[in-house]
């Protein structure tokens, strides 16, 4: 067995940017939700965040954080506050390059789309279009912000009112995580793409489900 030799970092009154480093350097990988929200005046934006995931099954529902900016809120924040909605467009190999180009400072008055020549679909269940090249939408309403720890961060909590799903990913009952080729954030600026796959058959019924046969 391997003999660690651990460094232990107290997290008490740790400075931002070591917590930054450290947390997201450790939580890996992680999935990256490239979302599309409407300003109130019809503006749409485009930006990825990568702390995310889903938090429940029952109704669905996905939670993102978005930290603030120079003590303003982002655009995406403001926007999900201000108006409810939000979507979740699931980022893939190839949408790395626009998707990462969608997290520079564009002023407010900049919509990402428009500035990145991004194509969008309209929103079915919400107002907010979804990114055309995405294989996955989430079309989400907000159902809870919460502000933590030291006030930087605020968990958007939503609900998933509609999932659109590719039939180039998806065959009716479910999403082929291979062709659906997703790309993962890592620590620093590296991002990673699916490696081996392992299969272990599952040791529970999924929950809702009367057997256990996928
Ligand atoms: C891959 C990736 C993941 C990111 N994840 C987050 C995140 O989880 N939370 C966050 O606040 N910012 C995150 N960012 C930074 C935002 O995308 C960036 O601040 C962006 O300018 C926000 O845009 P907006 O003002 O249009 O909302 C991430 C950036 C990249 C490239």
């Amino acid at each position: 067995m391997t003999q660690h030799c651990f460094t232990t970092v107290s997290a008490a009154g740790m400075d931002t940017a070591t917590a930054y480093r450290l947390i997201c350097g450790v939580v890996v990988p992680r999935p990256v939700a490239w979302i599309t929200t409407v300003s109130r005046d019809g503006r749409v934006n485009a930006a990825p965040f990568s702390s995310y995931n889903y938090v429940a099954h029952s109704p669905p529902m996905v939670a993102v954080n978005i930290g603030t900016r120079l003590g303003d809120l982002k655009d995406t924040a403001r926007n999900i506050r201000e108006t409810g909605w939000f979507c979740v467009n699931v980022a893939t190999e190839a949408l790395m390059e626009t998707m990462h180009l969608s997290g520079a400072d564009y002023p407010p008055e900049v919509g990402e789309p428009e500035a990145l020549g991004i194509d969008l679909l309209p929103g079915h269940a919400t107002p907010v279009p979804r990114i055309a090249v995405s294989p996955v939408h989430l079309e989400c309403r907000l159902d809870q912000a919460v502000t933590l720890g030291r006030g930087l961060n605020t968990l958007y909590i939503g609900e998933v009112l509609a999932f659109h799903l590719s039939d180039t990913v998806y065959d009716g009952r479910h999403v082929d995580s291979v062709r659906l080729r997703p790309i993962a954030r890592l620590g620093g600026p590296f991002y990673a793409a699916l490696g081996e796959i392992f299969h272990r058959p599952a040791l529970q019924r999924p929950p809702g489900e009367r057997s256990s046969e996928r």
